[in-house]
């Protein structure tokens, strides 16, 4: 943790846990928040589903969004980030408090539901993105839709000429019956509705399915199937999970999805069945309770080609960031590898 952080951090603490992140955001509006700048590497720089990353670890979905600290977030370190989720029209989301730090277990529940000020707002930020930076949207479907498969592809219709890659997100456990869509026959409808429009973009970007760790081996085979089929271009595993297993903290009852540190095994394995079962046709992104190197090493081992965090953040500071990837730099070099793409799957076997 850096000076600022060290003062700021047990500050942050006393307040709720979702005023206080709407604090972080504006830290990061008013760039005041940990500035490494570009932290890359040869051995950290490398391509996935066709984007050039100067590392491989990036912010998951649902830390900024409504796009307001494209800039700060550019600057932070991250090799990509992702923005959102949006959903075509603004809504509110559940009721508050929706957002709970679990102090004990690292980890944190919300049950957010996709709030955000809706795709128009989104994409006029988006619009006045820093260029130097590899920035997705995450896709979400408005609550009360009448059609929530066509809402994924009505935000990246609206938003896509501003992007490097979006993914679609049928893995929230906070809008009701939203995880059916990862179901084969509903999964391949919805996906090729996107990737339809995908191919009528301008310029086509990169369309990635983020996948929840709930799920059996068969699911996860299914997925796989239809992923190859509908030629995605990459799978982010996993979201948050609805598992409560060995919490301590006072809040481990509350409704939503869990996050952080007791998500990292679960994920993990979801994301080497994944690997498993796409035999290497499809790059992989893990995240799930990510705080460490040696953990971002884990999970590049057990098959991602690039890593995402979010609720470490909570607790470790945006200075994380580049600490995690000096230290990802060693180990690999240590490891014997002269590029982080080479130690992918490496360690799969131990996963599964
Ligand atoms: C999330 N996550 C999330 N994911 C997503 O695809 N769309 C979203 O809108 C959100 N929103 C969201 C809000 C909050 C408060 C949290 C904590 C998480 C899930 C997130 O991107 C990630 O997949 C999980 O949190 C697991 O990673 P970590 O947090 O354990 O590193």
């Amino acid at each position: 943790m850096n000076l600022l952080e060290r003062i700021g951090m047990p500050l942050f603490y006393r307040l709720d846990p979702e005023t206080a992140h709407g604090l972080a955001i504006s830290a990061l509006k008013l760039g005041v928040a940990a500035s490494p700048g570009l932290v890359t590497s040869p051995r950290l720089r490398t391509t996935v589903a066709g984007l050039n990353l100067a590392n491989p670890l990036g912010l998951a979905a649902g830390f900024d969004k409504n796009a307001e600290a494209l800039l700060g977030l550019s600057r932070a370190g991250f090799g990509f980030f992702e923005v959102g989720a949006a959903t075509p029209r603004p809504q509110p989301g559940n009721p508050k408090p929706r957002l709970f730090r679990l102090t004990e277990d690292q980890a944190a529940i919300n049950r957010f539901g996709f709030n955000n000020q809706g795709m128009e707002a989104i994409a006029d930020r988006l619009a006045k993105r820093p260029r130097d930076a590899v920035l997705g949207l995450n896709l979400g479907a408005n609550k009360d839709s009448t059609d929530r498969a066509a809402d994924f592809a009505r935000v990246l219709e609206h938003c896509g000429a501003h992007l490097d890659f979006a993914t679609v997100n049928v893995s929230s456990p906070n809008t009701e019956k939203l995880r059916d869509l990862q179901g084969k026959e509903a999964l391949g409808a919805l996906l090729a509705g996107v990737m339809e429009v995908r191919d009528r973009l301008h310029q086509p970007i990169p369309i990635f399915l983020k996948i929840a760790p709930d799920l059996s081996e068969q699911e996860i085979e299914e997925i796989a199937e239809v992923a190859i089929e509908q030629k995605l271009d990459a799978i982010i595993a996993t979201n948050t999970t609805l598992s409560r297993d060995g919490l301590l903290s006072q809040h481990c009852g509350e409704m939503g999805g869990l996050s952080g540190a007791p998500l990292f095994e679960m994920s993990t394995r979801v994301l080497a069945r994944l690997s498993r079962a796409t035999g290497g046709q499809i790059p992989l992104i893990g995240v799930g309770g990510v705080s460490s190197a040696e953990q971002a090493y884990a999970k590049i081992c057990a098959g991602a080609s690039a890593v995402q965090l979010y609720t470490a953040l909570v607790y470790g500071g945006l200075s994380m960031v580049a600490d995690i990837l000096h230290d990802l730099d060693r180990i690999l070099q240590a490891e014997g590898f002269d590029n982080v793409s080479e130690a992918v799957g490496s360690k799969r076997n131990d996963w599964l």
